[in-house]
């Protein structure tokens, strides 16, 4: 069958890179849903939408030209024939994406997209794995593979700072801030039913990569 993976957690635990590296290692395909609700968030600040108009930015959510490149070895983030893989980690729009990310007419239409967008890619190279806050409970609870990587918050805002090279005190009130703006739309700080946590405070990226494949495995 088909090998779903579904890998859930709160910035700085090295989610992002870790996924790809495991769609890498077992040759399927790689999803960040985190990147939808970035591009939304660019693509409606690009138009001039008013984030807090929330029917208007729902209807953008079902419509907007949104491209997800999901080669692990090179994901793209595509609206229209423009490429925004930079454009959508600058940091006004992380202050801005939970904005959109709590708008649950958002949420039903960039669920919808990423289920279909899941089975598709799957269809292709035999399995996904796709990454955010609400994989292993909303979008895809049925998948092959539960996993919910954490680490301590000392371990997080350290990550950060070194990706974002800014401070750590500043690092810090960003982390927190979103932690709770986005503890709001899922519980991913604890694990669900069935859902299998894995640990990174003390593990370096290739430990987390083992780690996670050692999960799949099981
Ligand atoms: O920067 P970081 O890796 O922490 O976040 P991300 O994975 O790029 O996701 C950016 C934002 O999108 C999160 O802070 C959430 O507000 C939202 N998000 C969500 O609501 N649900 C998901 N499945 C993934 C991301």
């Amino acid at each position: 069958g088909l090998l779903i993976v579904a890998i859930d957690g709160p910035s700085g635990t090295g989610k992002s890179s870790v996924s790809k590296a495991v769609a890498t290692a077992l040759g399927i395909g790689y999803l960040d849903t985190g990147a939808m609700y970035r591009a939304l968030t660019w693509w409606c600040v690009d138009r001039g939408i008013d984030l807090h108009d929330r029917s208007a930015v729902a209807r953008e959510a079902q419509t907007f030209p949104l491209a997800m490149g999901t080669d692990p070895a090179a994901p793209t983030v595509q609206v229209g024939d423009r490429d925004i893989a930079a454009a959508i980690r600058t940091p006004s729009v992380s202050a801005a994406v939970s904005d959109v990310a709590t708008n649950l007419g958002v949420r039903e239409q960039l669920i919808r997209r990423q289920r279909e967008l899941m089975a598709r890619v799957a269809a292709e190279t035999g399995g996904v794995v796709a990454e955010g806050r609400d994989i292993t409970t909303v979008v895809a609870p049925d998948a092959t593979v539960r996993i919910l990587m954490t680490a301590s918050e000392e371990a997080r805002i350290a990550r950060r700072a070194g990706e974002l090279a800014s401070t750590a005190a500043a690092t810090r009130a960003q982390v927190v801030d979103r932690d709770r703006r986005d503890s709001a739309v899922a519980s991913f700080m604890t694990a669900a039913d069935g859902v299998v946590t894995v640990d990174t405070s003390h593990l370096d990226f290739d430990g987390s990569v083992k780690a996670v494949l050692a999960v799949v495995d099981e």
